[in-house]
């Protein structure tokens, strides 16, 4: 059986897009079945929409800081639509442990840093600031601390002299791109394994 995926996203989606069009590609162990964004001006869910695929907003403003009730509200959804594999993709918030326990080796993220390096924010200024000639980034499982899960695929770049933090931003961009579609179908192909 083809695997089931959701994917969260809270703003433009770019790996989001790049994750559905290698979903649709024959012989992919997985599929789309749904696009959440906790944000409605997420660009991303208008581009999901365009792909065929069902969307939600579960907007955490709604929450007025009940954490708890926005996750259960969000794992409702990926129950009701039978989720298998939660792709975090650009998501931009923390998620608490209980749920993510909930889908414990089922739940991805991609990160722009070379994890360990660089947990949470501003990392690629992080980079720059440290002096590192090397940057990229990083999709891995998801576990209750953040940014930490066991990593399933990294991609590096290299930082030349005068970059800024932009310029490394789009150069680890295009290489989200390829790794997360990569690590995904790697993923579901084993899962489907199983
Ligand atoms: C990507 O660079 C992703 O790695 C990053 O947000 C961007 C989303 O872009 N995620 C994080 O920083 C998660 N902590 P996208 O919406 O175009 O895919």
């Amino acid at each position: 059986m083809s695997q089931r995926v959701a994917i969260l996203i809270s703003g433009g989606g770019s790996n989001m897009v790049r994750l559905l069009e290698d979903m649709a590609q024959p012989g992919h162990a997985a599929h789309p079945v749904l696009v959440l964004a906790n944000d409605p001006d997420a660009g991303g869910l208008a581009k999901a929409a365009a792909q065929g695929v069902a969307t939600k907003v579960i907007d955490h403003r709604d929450f007025k800081g009940d954490r708890a009730g926005f996750e259960a509200a969000i794992d409702k959804e990926l129950r009701d639509s039978d989720v298998d594999i939660v792709c975090l993709a650009g998501f931009m918030r923390i998620l608490g442990a209980e749920f993510v326990k909930g889908w414990d080796g089922r739940m991805l993220n991609i990160h722009p840093s070379l994890l360990p390096k660089y947990k949470g924010l501003n990392t690629h200024q992080r980079a720059l600031d440290a002096g590192d000639t090397e940057h990229g980034c990083s999709v891995h499982l998801v576990t209750p601390e953040l940014d930490d899960g066991p990593i399933l695929g990294q991609a590096k770049v290299a930082i030349k002299q005068g970059d800024t933090a932009q310029d490394l931003a789009a150069r680890v961009l295009k290489q989200e791109h390829q790794l997360y579609p990569k690590v995904l179908r790697e993923f579901a192909a084993s899962l489907k394994a199983e």
